[in-house]
C-alpha cells in the first residue's frame, strides 16, 4: 500500500486511533474509504429506523397504561445513535474489523433508547411488555436494578434486536434498551459528569459519596412506590370501573346504533321465518318470491 496520498477529507475526521490501526491513508483504500462511507451512512440509517420502531412501540404501551391505570408510568423517553467518531473509537478500541457486518455483530449499543419511569414496578412492566412482543427478539437482559453496579449504577438493559422493514425487506437491528426510574435516572446523568469530569479517575471520596447517594435513592424509589400504591393500589390489575373518555354524543350513538342493529337482526329473523313459511307453501314458485323481494331483476 502506497502510504503518501491525502484525499476527500475524510482522515481528518479520524480519530489518531484508526490512522496508526491503518496506516496513513493512500489511494489505494480511497475507493475502500468510499464504500466504507457509504455502508455506514446506511448503517446509521437503519439503527436510526430500528430506534423509530422502538419508540413507537414504546409510545404504544404508554398510550395503552394510561388508558387502562390512569397514570402515566413513563416520565420520559430519549434516544440516540452513537456518533460516528465514537463508535470508530470503540471499534478500534476493540479491535473488530470495519466491516459494516462486524461492527452490526459485535458492538450492540449503536441504537440506543433510553427510558424513564416514574416507578420500580414499572421499569419491570415496561420491560416486559416490550420484550413479550412477537417481533422483539431478546439478545439480552442484565438487571442492574436487582444486582447494581459496584459503583451504585441501577437501570434495566436491554438488548433487543426489531425488525425494520426496507424496500430491499426486513432488517434486523439492534437496539439497547435502558429503563430506571427518575431517582436512577438522575444519579447516573450526575455520576456520568462526574466520571467526565475526573477523566474515569474519580477521587475514592467522591466514589464513596455517590454510593452512598445510590442508597438514598433507593429508599426514596422505594417510598415513592409505596405512597403511590397507597394512593392508586396495584396498577398490576385494571380497574373494573374502567372509565373511557368518550364523548357523551358518541356513546349515545352507540347506543341507538345498537338499538338499530337489534331492530334490523328481529327483522331480518321475521323475513327468515317468512321465507321458510314460503318453503313450505307448495305452489309458490321460490325464484319468483326472491326476484320479487330483494327486487334484482325488475
Ligand atoms: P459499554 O462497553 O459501555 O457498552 O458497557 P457494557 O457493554 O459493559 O454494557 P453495560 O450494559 O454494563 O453498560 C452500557 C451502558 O450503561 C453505558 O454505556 C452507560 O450508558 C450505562 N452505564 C453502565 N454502567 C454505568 C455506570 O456505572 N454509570 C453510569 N452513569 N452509566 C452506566
Ligand atoms: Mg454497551
Amino acid at each position: 500500500m502506497d502510504n503518501n496520498q491525502s484525499h476527500n477529507g475524510f482522515e481528518a475526521a479520524m480519530p489518531e486511533e484508526l490512522v496508526s490501526a491503518l496506516g496513513t491513508p493512500d489511494e489505494s483504500w480511497l475507493l475502500y474509504m468510499r464504500q466504507l462511507r457509504a455502508d455506514f451512512a446506511r448503517l446509521m440509517m437503519e439503527y436510526n429506523a430500528g430506534i423509530n420502531e422502538v419508540m413507537t412501540k414504546i409510545g404504544i404501551l404508554q398510550e395503552e397504561f394510561v388508558h387502562l391505570h390512569r397514570y402515566n408510568p413513563i416520565e420520559h423517553v430519549s434516544s440516540r445513535v452513537k456518533k460516528p467518531d465514537s463508535l470508530i473509537k470503540k471499534v478500534v478500541s476493540k479491535g473488530i474489523g470495519l466491516s459494516t457486518e462486524s461492527i452490526r455483530a459485535s458492538i450492540t449499543d449503536i441504537a440506543g433508547v433510553r427510558v424513564t419511569c416514574s416507578f420500580i414496578a414499572d421499569t419491570y412492566r415496561v420491560l416486559d411488555a416490550l420484550t413479550k412482543q412477537d417481533d422483539v427478539k431478546v439478545l439480552e437482559i442484565k438487571d442492574y436494578i436487582e444486582d447494581p453496579k459496584p459503583s451504585g449504577y441501577k437501570s434495566l438493559h436491554a438488548i433487543i434486536e426489531v425488525p425494520v422493514f426496507l424496500s430491499t425487506g426486513p432488517v434486523p437491528v439492534v437496539v439497547e434498551v435502558q429503563i430506571r426510574t427518575i431517582a436512577m435516572d438522575f444519579w447516573a446523568s450526575l455520576e456520568h459528569k462526574i466520571f467526565y469530569k475526573y477523566d474515569r479517575e474519580v477521587p475514592d471520596r467522591l466514589i464513596a459519596d455517590l454510593r452512598d447517594a445510590a442508597k438514598v435513592a433507593e429508599q426514596l424509589d422505594l417510598r415513592m412506590q409505596e405512597l403511590h400504591r397507597e394512593i392508586h393500589g396495584d396498577p398490576s390489575s385494571v380497574p373494573e370501573d374502567l372509565h373511557i373518555d368518550l364523548d357523551e354524543n358518541i356513546v349515545k350513538q352507540l347506543w341507538e346504533a345498537t338499538r338499530q342493529g337489534d331492530t334490523a337482526k328481529e327483522e331480518q329473523g321475521d323475513t327468515l321465518k317468512g321465507d321458510t313459511a314460503n318453503e313450505e307453501q307448495e305452489d309458490t314458485p321460490k325464484g319468483d318470491t326472491v326476484a320479487r323481494e330483494d327486487g334484482a331483476e325488475q
